[in-house]
């Protein structure tokens, strides 16, 4: 039985366009829900386009924890059967009780070469360090932010004339690339991480 995979967003939705894909042309899962916690960005139009099932979830809580948007959206994804969540730009953190709940079946992609520069704003700070490389990291999402085991990882070169711009364009475009490649990983089983 395909794996069914939920993918969460906030915005633009590249990343969840480049799974979906990726699912339609190998068929290792089944993309099955795209939710987003903003409404009128453009992936929820893409995803519509793509004709997966579409969700709206607005949180009360804009920084903190949100019970209830949790408890709306474990019960959507319980409704569509879904084994394995990626957080693809999703920008609202979640609750430990959330997470515990998904424990091994819950991914995320972040733009850096974990565990260096966890959290916001890790172009400027690449740069800022005067950093020769960067990169993303696909992992399992823990309690702990950015923490959790590193499932695949894909480099970048930083140039000597970059602005935080052009070094997120570069990493985003292997985003596209090493995201659903991991996830294929994943949901076929193998334990390596994707290196790229
Ligand atoms: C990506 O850079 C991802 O690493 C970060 O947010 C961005 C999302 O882009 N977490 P998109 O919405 O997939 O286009």
């Amino acid at each position: 039985m395909k794996k069914k995979v939920a993918i969460f967003i906030s915005g633009g939705g590249s990343n969840m366009v480049s799974l979906v894909e990726k699912m339609y042309n190998s068929q290792f899962a089944w993309p099955s829900l795209v939710l987003s916690n903003k409404k009128n960005v453009s992936g929820l139009e893409k995803a519509n386009a793509l004709k997966i099932p579409t969700i709206c979830v607005e949180p009360d809580e804009v920084n903190g924890f949100d019970l209830r948007f949790e408890s709306v959206i474990q019960k959507e994804l319980l409704n569509h059967r879904i084994d394995i969540i990626c957080l693809a730009g999703f920008l609202k953190v979640l609750s430990k009780g959330f997470v515990d709940k998904w424990q091994g079946n819950i991914l995320n992609i972040h733009p850096s070469l974990l565990p260096k520069y966890k959290g916001l704003h890790t172009h400027e700070r690449v740069l800022k360090n005067n950093e020769i490389l960067t990169g993303c990291t696909v992992h399992e999402v823990t309690h702990k932010l950015d923490c959790g085991r590193i499932l695949g990882q894909a480099t970048v070169p930083v140039l000597p004339n970059d602005t935080v711009q052009s070094v997120k364009l570069r990493v985003l475009e292997k985003e596209h690339v090493l995201y659903p490649k991991t996830l294929e990983h994943f949901c076929l089983g193998k334990s390596i991480p994707v290196i790229m």
